[in-house]
């Protein structure tokens, strides 16, 4: 309890607040993860459907992995945890939600400042012309869809082997060396760069906090880690 009782006390008394997301956060919400019992990636191979070279072999296939996920997602409500954390933003000078999801659910819950390292599922690219469009049909009526120009358009997420975008990585990075507290929610921290944002934000002197159903590579270097479930753990540590 003592443990608990300190990570309360760091959050309420921070002015800068930086929290990294994974897939568990959303995993409340009916969404599966990627790893573990049920994870998408025991189901799918990521290199059938996670990357470049997957869309060029076979775009219709891709597409329908991520509109079943698009339709999943769109059925799907916020849970505890992301409604904690859009609440504990409201009371928080500086405040930056890096989450690896492409979800939004987090936006969907009231989270403001979201800075998104992987993406969004609800955005589609123009393979040929780079035209953005937001889409939140779901499923979509034409897959895969086509661009006004009439070139294949795809999911507006980061694959295997491609770069994150460069102002959300500054924007990350910049946050997680100014936080106070760092926490760090439902992600197995294996997925590198965003992994990296954990021992940045130690070795820049924040406290830092997980919470995840299980250990993770940082488990025993940080601050805390706790056992248990997003939407339980975070309305626990955030209540005042
Ligand atoms: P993972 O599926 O790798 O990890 C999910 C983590 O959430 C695991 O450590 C679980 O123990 C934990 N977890 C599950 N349910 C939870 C709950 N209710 N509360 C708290 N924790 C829970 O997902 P990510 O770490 O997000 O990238 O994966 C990182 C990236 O790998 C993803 O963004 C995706 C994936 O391949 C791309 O597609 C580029």
């Amino acid at each position: 309890m003592r443990s608990v009782n300190d990570a309360r006390k760091w959050i309420r008394e921070a002015e800068a607040i930086t929290v990294l997301t994974g897939a568990g956060i959303s995993a409340e919400s009916g969404i599966p993860t990627f790893r573990g019992a049920g994870g998408l990636w025991k189901q799918f191979r990521p290199e059938d459907l996670a990357t470049p070279e997957a869309f060029e072999r076979g775009p219709k296939l891709v597409w329908e992995w991520y509109d079943w996920r698009r339709t999943l997602i769109a059925a799907a409500q916020p849970n505890a945890g992301h409604l904690a954390l859009a609440a504990l933003e409201k009371t928080k000078p500086r405040f930056t939600l890096v989450t690896q999801n492409v979800d939004g659910l987090h936006e969907r819950a009231g989270s403001r400042n979201v800075v998104k390292l992987h993406g969004d599922l609800w955005t589609l690219r123009c393979t040929v012309c780079g035209r953005e469009k937001r889409e939140e049909r779901a499923p979509l009526p034409e897959l895969p869809p086509h661009c006004g120009c009439g070139a294949l358009m795809r999911p507006g997420v980061v694959w295997f082997g491609e770069m994150l975008p460069r102002a959300a990585w500054e924007q990350a990075e910049q946050a997680t060396r100014a936080a106070d507290v760092f926490l760090v929610v439902g992600t197995s921290a294996v997925v590198y760069p965003a992994a990296g944002l954990v021992p940045l934000a130690k070795t820049c002197g924040a406290r830092v906090i997980e919470c995840n159903m299980e250990e993770t590579p940082f488990s025993a270097e940080l601050d805390r880690a706790f056992r248990g479930a997003a939407g339980e753990l975070l309305p626990q540590l955030i209540a005042s």
